[in-house]
């Protein structure tokens, strides 16, 4: 972090950094190793030791610098504490990448204070890219600022969606969607962690994503990079979108944000 951004930031946001690169240290020394791989609520939905071992490290620094804080954390839920501080913790975002060998896996944290997001931070161990948001204050990978495309039309994008692990079972998932966009020629990609999609989004690598059923802990954080990146998000049919209801998002540079919207509201026979 070397820009005068990376300067100008909170305390806050560095401590949500440094827990993160904490975390990323002891998943890139994992990775590729033999550890123990168990199935959660669907045989797909995957839990590693190194999941667990992220999270814990990632909470304890955090107590141990703001005690009161309070956690809403991918593996061991809601905590509570004092302050109105709470930390949105997924400490490896793309575990079925990372139980495969496939090096593309994030830390994502953010940081919610009063209700509205404050700090949103994504950390892809493999490649040692940090992006970093905090509100207000623009967002920025390895300290450099990042913003969305200028992208208008939609044949001319890329995205990339990701299907939930009940995709199967689900009424809402994305699938036809996904063969609408395919069937228009536009390349779309499914990366496997949902905090990248969004910091890629955020830095121009993208131009959208889309996908149902996310929780607090696989967006807030890519939420603020895009915000802060001056992208748009809202719900598919363009309402707003709030990472705490699960409702499905539609993140995009704002200029193909409508097009996007239409294609993925269409009703599905
Ligand atoms: C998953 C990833 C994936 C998305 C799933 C998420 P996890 O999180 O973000 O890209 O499609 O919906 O659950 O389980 O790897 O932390
Ligand atoms: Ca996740
Ligand atoms: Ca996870």
């Amino acid at each position: 972090m070397e820009s005068s951004l990376a300067h100008s930031l909170s305390h806050l946001t560095l401590l949500a950094i440094e827990a993160a690169l904490q975390a990323g240290d002891l998943l890139r020394h994992g990775f590729g190793t033999k550890f123990s791989v168990k199935s959660k609520e669907g045989k797909h939905n995957l839990v590693t030791e190194h999941d667990i071992k992220a999270e814990k490290q990632i909470l304890d620094f955090l107590t141990s610098q703001v005690p009161d804080s309070q956690f809403l954390a991918e593996e061991s839920g809601e905590s509570q504490g004092k302050s109105s501080l709470v930390w949105i913790v997924d400490p490896l975002d793309g575990t079925v990448n990372f139980a495969h060998q496939i090096p593309v896996f994030s830390v994502s944290i953010a940081l919610e204070k009063e209700g509205k997001l404050h700090t949103g931070v994504v950390y892809q161990p493999i490649t040692h890219e940090l992006f970093v948001a905090e509100k207000g204050k623009g967002a920025t990978l390895n300290g450099e600022p990042i913003s969305v495309t200028k992208t208008t039309e939609l044949s001319q994008a890329i995205l990339a969606t990701g299907f939930p692990y009940d995709v199967h079972k689900n009424p809402h998932h994305c699938i036809e969607h996904f063969g609408d966009i395919l069937r228009e020629g536009i390349p779309i990609r499914r990366l496997g962690s949902a905090a990248i999609d969004l910091a890629y989004t955020a830095a121009g690598r993208l131009d959208g994503f889309f996908e149902v059923g996310l929780k607090p802990w696989d967006c807030a954080a890519g939420l603020l990079l895009l915000q802060e990146a001056k992208g748009h998000a809202s719900t598919w049919d363009g309402s707003p979108f709030s990472y705490r209801k699960h409702t499905p998002i539609l993140a995009t540079n704002g200029h193909i944000h409508k097009p996007l919207s239409t294609l993925l509201t269409r009703k599905v026979s």
